[in-house]
């Protein structure tokens, strides 16, 4: 395997968005890496968009890509909706910020409980990182007990004591995180996804404040997580007495209007949310049974109150952005739309890796689609497919760096921006942009193939 871009990839992507690089130049002295995000991050630059709409996005050098970022998830509905644009436009002639209660905000929340039952009482954060903060306190105050239960590999933002464990390696059992004191490692129980025989014996040992766990599976669905998985959840937690917090930070709104929790048919104790819910403006939202969220409200009976300022909760931008999103949402269409285009998508990949004989599959569920590129077993025969019998540690792995770099590289080249060995579509994908990044695959193998980085 090279060990740095073979000649040909880089060169072609050096000269294709030259203008990207200028500015990587003036960004890596100023932040580290480079960078605003550690996702963003790429070798030998990132690209650099200054245009978007619909599925697509323009790089400084004018190149078109086909987006499956989509805005780290949040644009279900595409890169600038006219909806959302207008209802954005209007309201920052009208206020950025009253720092007061407005009217937004209570149709903001409305239309949250309106989708999402589960949620008869709601509170908007910034972020979902915000959200599952939250949502993780309130549990706390209301049970009394200081655990938290997560399973490996769910990703739930990045403070303390959630991003414990939420990446691999699985197998060493060290999930020790730089930065995060050893009491808070202590607090956090941690358990293999998709398994209810340990869940039960590891509450019953632990009497954990809560269990946490990704909407579909861990980080966006790359180890999936089935429904009758979380009606079992569902099941033990209540037998158990445990607060069941189903962070839907992805998959709200976007696998259904009421999120994974109506495909399975559960509710909850509390949900968090962000993405979707905000229209691809920054805005997080936890929801939950009122009887835990009332620990929120001055003067509760249980005479805990748990502070919660934050500058630009419920932010009128914000609640404009989402609240036109989920006016759309709402028909079902949107989510519909999306989960046909990535059916689609991962159907097209499959032909192609088993047509270039390489070792990748493509596998995932709604509108998401994973790129395993080490994967030995039979092909995929139809879209329900999991590679390696969803056994985590196969599945959740670090693989070649350089690859990845190479991977993202290539398809970039082909117009193509992908999110790591991951994708997702929107209702603004169409049967041609599919078409083309098929192709575009195809060619991306083909200079893969060419560099020496597979076989
Ligand atoms: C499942 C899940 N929870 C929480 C978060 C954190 O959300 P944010 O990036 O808005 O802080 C993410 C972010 O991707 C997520 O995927």
């Amino acid at each position: 395997m090279p060990t740095t871009l073979a000649a040909s990839i880089e060169q072609a992507y050096r000269e294709k968005f030259s203008h990207s690089a200028e500015l990587f130049n003036r960004a890596r002295d100023l932040f580290p890496n480079g960078v605003t995000h550690d996702g963003r991050y790429l070798e030998p630059f990132p690209v650099y968009v200054d245009r978007a709409a619909g599925s697509k996005k323009w790089d400084v050098n004018g190149n078109e890509l086909i987006d499956y970022w989509v805005g780290h998830g949040a644009l279900l509905l595409g890169h600038s909706h006219p909806a959302i644009v207008e209802a954005v436009r209007q309201q920052v002639e009208l206020s950025t910020h009253p720092g007061a209660c407005h009217e937004l905000e209570i149709e903001w929340g409305e239309r949250v409980r309106q989708l999402v039952p589960s949620c008869e009482r709601v509170r908007f954060t910034n972020s979902g990182t915000e959200a599952t903060l939250m949502a993780l306190r309130i549990a706390r105050i209301v049970s009394g007990r200081s655990k938290v239960l997560k399973f490996a590999g769910h990703f739930h933002g990045w403070h303390d004591q959630v991003v414990i464990a939420s990446e691999p390696p699985h197998d060493t059992g060290d999930y020790t995180v730089p930065g995060v004191t050893a009491a808070v490692m202590g607090d956090l129980v941690i358990v293999p996804p998709n398994d209810l025989k340990a869940l039960e014996a590891a509450i019953d040992q632990h009497q954990p404040s809560c269990v946490i766990l990704e909407g579909n599976g861990a980080r966006w669905g790359a180890v999936p997580m089935r429904a009758e998985f979380l009606r079992g959840v569902r099941e033990i937690t209540q037998r158990k007495k445990t607060i069941f917090i189903h962070d839907e930070v992805i998959t709200g709104f976007r696998v259904a209007p009421g999120g994974m929790q109506s495909v399975a048919g559960i509710q909850p104790d509390m949900t968090s949310m962000a993405k979707v819910l905000a229209g691809g403006l920054p805005g997080g939202c936890l929801g939950g049974r009122a009887e835990l969220m009332q620990v929120l409200a001055f003067n509760n009976p249980l005479g805990k109150k748990m502070k919660h300022p934050g500058t630009y909760n419920g932010n009128p931008l914000s609640a404009a952005a989402g609240v036109a999103c989920l006016d759309i949402v709402h028909t079902g269409e949107p989510n519909r739309k999306a989960n046909t285009m990535a059916t689609l998508l991962r159907k097209g990949l499959n032909e192609v890796f088993a047509d270039k004989q390489v070792p990748w599959v493509a596998y995932g569920d709604f509108s998401g689609i994973k790129i395993h590129p080490e994967y030995h077993g039979p092909r995929p025969t139809g879209d329900d497919f999991i590679p390696y019998d969803n056994d985590y540690q196969k599945l959740d792995r670090k693989f070649d760096g350089k690859l990845g770099h190479a991977f993202r590289c290539g398809l970039l080249l082909n117009g193509v921006d992908w999110m790591g060995w991951g994708g997702s579509t929107s209702a603004a994908h169409s049967e041609e942009d599919i078409a083309r990044t098929v192709e575009g695959f195809a060619s991306c193998v083909d200079l893969l193939k060419q560099d020496g980085f597979i076989r």
